[in-house]
């Protein structure tokens, strides 16, 4: 996760996306949290980004999505529009940015975590190495996730490596709603060797944007009871990574993912995300879990698509049960093989393939 770009006109980054154990549902005032939120970072699911300025042309951001100009440059505008005031040089430059993700786009992981994650690294670094700041301090991942924060709330996790915290609690005096922390002191072993199985139900476009589903607890009857539980559940989450206790482990994430779902089939209006498939993935995980004493539990985000969790050590058996049991109510047989990972990482010049561009950049 080192390094200084070559060129302060040029930046490249790789950043994953995150699964929420601890869910974010709800917010108040700009991108802050109504509640602490905890997830970890994947290692197969990533976005790769370059963000290269210039200096010629009239289009404040042209978007390249796998090759191809993108309408998703439009909230990329309207994004740098809006951090321009804490990174003036942002209006003397046109900007081009080319993106790729590892993962598709219907594969119900959020691509806007990894998405944003990559940019604000990219725009971070810019900014550090036009102002001879140092790339690799804490105030430098401290500010990625700040800004990655402001494009996307839970893309603030992306940018470190295993798990992180985001939103004000009372277990780190250095949370906060602006930016995520690091976990990765006293994370008991157990937990470096956590997988994810991403079990696909759906593939469909959600029925339910987030910004949407966030307002839904503007109003939401059980909302106070809802932040009071994640604050209970994160803590107890917290000791049960300290301890390596799979046990408590278990029972937090699956509270947490049914309770998600809980709070949108209980909202106005009421979403109604999962799927048959999904109910019957979730019981033969509960079931598998009963009978084999295997430690395996189920997060679920917002959409029908379930994330199976388990351990390195039990890998050989979850795998084969996955075949056995599980894969005939995946759409297509679809599943994705994913696991914790170690965080973002600079990209050295070239070492994507992106199609040939001229820059009439200097240096910023
Ligand atoms: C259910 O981060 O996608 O995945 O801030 O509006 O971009 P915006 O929302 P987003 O919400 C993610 C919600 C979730 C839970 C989580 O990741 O914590």
């Amino acid at each position: 996760m080192t390094g200084t770009a070559k060129h302060a006109h040029l930046s490249q980054w790789k950043c994953p996306s995150n699964i929420a154990l601890v869910k974010y549902w709800g917010k108040r005032d700009f991108q802050k949290p109504m509640n602490p939120s905890l997830s970890f970072v994947l290692r197969n699911a990533f976005t790769e980004t370059s963000v290269e300025l210039h200096k010629n042309g009239d289009q404040k951001v042209t978007y390249y999505f796998e090759g191809a100009e993108s309408p998703f440059g439009e909230r990329i505008e309207k994004y740098l529009n809006h951090v321009s005031g804490q990174f003036t040089w942002i209006n003397k430059y046109n900007f081009r940015i080319h993106s790729h993700n590892s993962f598709p786009h219907s594969a119900g992981i959020a691509s806007s975590a990894s998405s944003f994650g990559a940019l604000a690294l990219c725009l971070t670094e810019l900014d550090f190495v036009h102002s001879g700041k140092e790339t690799d301090s804490p105030e430098f991942w401290q500010k990625a996730s700040e800004l990655a924060r402001m494009g996307s709330g839970s893309a603030c996790r992306s940018v470190y490596s295993g798990f992180s915290i985001w939103g004000q609690t009372q277990l780190f005096e250095s949370s906060s709603d602006e930016h995520a922390i690091t976990l990765s002191d006293g994370v008991n072993p157990v937990f470096s060797g956590l997988r994810d199985a991403i079990l696909m139900v759906d593939s469909g476009t959600k029925e339910v944007s987030s910004s949407v589903g966030h307002r839904l607890m503007d109003e939401h009857h059980y909302q106070r009871s809802r932040i009071a539980q994640a604050h209970e559940n994160i803590n107890e989450l917290y000791l049960a990574l300290l301890t390596g206790d799979q046990e408590k482990f278990i029972a937090v994430v699956e509270n947490e993912a049914l309770s998600l779902h809980a709070m949108m089939m209980t909202s106005n209006p009421s979403f109604l995300l999962l799927k048959p498939n999904s109910l019957e993935l979730i019981n033969r995980i509960r079931r598998f879990r009963e009978k084999s004493q295997i430690p395996v539990c189920f997060t679920i985000d917002a959409g029908p698509n379930i994330h199976m969790l388990y351990f390195q050590e039990n890998e050989l058996d979850v795998k084969a049960f996955i075949e056995r049991e599980l894969l005939a109510f995946c759409e297509n047989g679809k599943w994705i093989d994913d696991r914790i990972g170690s965080g973002p990482e600079r990209l050295s010049d070239g070492l994507m393939d992106w199609p040939s561009t001229s820059s009439g950049a200097g240096p910023i």
